[in-house]
């Protein structure tokens, strides 16, 4: 699948980047008090999602063909583990259910930017015209259905060199459109609380429940735990540094949701009757905003603007939903021996009715509740904050503790053609580390083992 070094790379940072770091991180920065929940998610980042994400890639690139084989091949015989192949599976459909809902969000907020329809509106507009979009029983679903068909579309024709080829140009595009916003942002009225917002840590509104976000976000911005990395890592070439590539991928997914942050929160101080918590809407109302008041005196640059980065910002969720749905599609198509194309559109339709869903949520289906929380908040939920961790989880001890030591090393040095100081801090990692870590935070979610309230 992936013809170069560099293809490997992208792909990754393809399936990390995208809504994860654009929208979600504002949201759960907002909604989890700021600077406290970024430091801690830097943390998880650098100890739980990142070696997690190469412990990935190890169990992808070798053990081949689908997650079910990997984990099956090497278990040395037991054949327990290979049940680690459904994972990827159910939360496939899971995520990309409720993750497409608003890459079509995004979607139609590129369409709006491309007939001119943010020109000289307020705040107040924005927040009105977003409130009326999420909640209409037809409009966010049609848009929806547009993006899995684009999905389906790439997956089912296999045109993944053309999406490769693009992440190379989106990606540094994206990032140099970010840091333009950032400078933007930063000169807006009032954007100093905001910097506070996201700088002065205030540990006293640390809770476990902060502590659970943080590490679901880390681990739902790398897009680890659930096998979808396993999945691309198969196609790996075999002189690719999979330590390398985890430390890269991982940079520019953090650099990137945390410019994001520093977009969306000067903004949102600067703009009356908004507020940090306001959730899932947080980015859509904000986003606009900014291109209005930066760049409303010069009305084309505004459109220009404003297209292009909703346009990039669409190809970044396609890239990740690319990847959600590969790993389903990968798993129908070697186990029941469905063509590539059936198997990805038969996928595609049963997301489509959860999507459905999904959207509801937020209009007519807004009191229909599943442990207190909405159909679309409870996948979120279930994604980030139970199958993400626990896969990741079971992926450190399959590493860590049941596949043959040769093999890990084998993998973090390519056979021993590398140099690979970080080995043995690695090894302690998946080992010790990232799994205790993983067990605390849940037992204390539990309530076995309290240590926060
Ligand atoms: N990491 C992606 C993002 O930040 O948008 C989301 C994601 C992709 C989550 C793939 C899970 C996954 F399997």
């Amino acid at each position: 699948m992936f013809a170069s070094k560099v293809g490997a790379i992208l792909a990754a940072a393809g399936s990390a980047v995208g809504l994860g770091n654009v929208w979600r991180f504002p949201t759960e920065t907002g909604t989890n008090g700021g600077a406290a929940f970024i430091l801690i998610y830097v943390f998880f980042m650098l100890l739980l999602a990142m070696p997690i994400m190469v412990a990935e890639f190890a169990i992808g690139r070798h053990g081949g063909s689908t997650v079910f084989q990997a984990f099956e091949k090497m278990s040395g015989g037991r054949r327990g583990w290979r049940w680690m192949g459904l994972l990827p599976v159910i939360s496939g459909f899971l995520v990309l259910s409720y993750y497409a809902v608003v890459a079509g969000w995004t979607l139609y907020y590129a369409f709006e930017a491309l007939m001119d329809g943010f020109a000289g509106k307020t705040a107040e507009d924005f927040t009105a015209d977003f409130g009326a979009f999420s909640s209409d029983s037809l409009l966010p679903v049609f848009w929806t259905a547009v993006i899995l068909a684009m999905t389906c579309g790439i997956v089912a024709l296999g045109v993944r060199r053309g999406i490769e080829r693009g992440s190379k140009l989106m990606m540094p595009l994206l990032f140099v459109f970010i840091l333009v916003l950032v400078v933007c942002s930063l000169t807006l009225p009032n954007a100093s609380l905001g910097l506070k917002f996201l700088f002065y840590p205030d540990f006293s509104c640390v809770t476990g429940s902060v502590i659970l976000s943080a590490m679901g976000q880390a681990f739902f911005s790398l897009s680890v735990g659930l096998g979808c990395l396993c999945t691309y890592a198969c196609y790996f070439r075999k002189d690719v540094d999979l330590m390398k590539d985890g430390i890269s991928v991982a940079t520019i997914d953090t650099l990137v949701a945390l410019l994001s942050g520093l977009i969306i929160f000067p903004a949102v101080y600067s703009i009356p009757g908004l507020q940090p918590d306001a959730g899932p809407s947080l980015v859509f109302v904000t986003l606009p905003n900014v291109f209005q008041q930066v760049f409303g005196s010069i009305p084309l640059l505004a459109y220009f603007f404003s297209l292009i980065f909703y346009l990039l910002l669409v190809m970044a969720a396609l890239t990740s939903s690319i990847s959600m749905l590969e790993m389903v599609t990968a798993y129908f198509h070697a186990n029941f021996r469905l063509p590539r194309p059936l198997a990805a559109i038969l996928v595609t339709v049963v997301c489509m009715v959860l999507a459905n869903f999904c959207s509801w949520s937020f209009g007519d289906w807004a009191d229909v509740k599943l442990f207190d929380m909405t159909i679309f908040d409870f996948f979120d939920f279930l994604v980030a904050k139970f199958f993400m961790p626990i896969g990741g989880f079971l992926m450190c001890i399959f590493l860590g503790w049941v596949v043959d030591e040769r093999v890990l090393r084998a993998e973090m040095t390519n056979n021993g053609t590398l140099r690979s100081p970080l080995y043995p801090t690695y090894r302690f990692i998946i080992r010790y580390l990232a799994p205790l870590g993983i067990l605390l935070i849940f037992a204390n979610e539990l309530g076995w083992f309290r240590f926060l309230k």
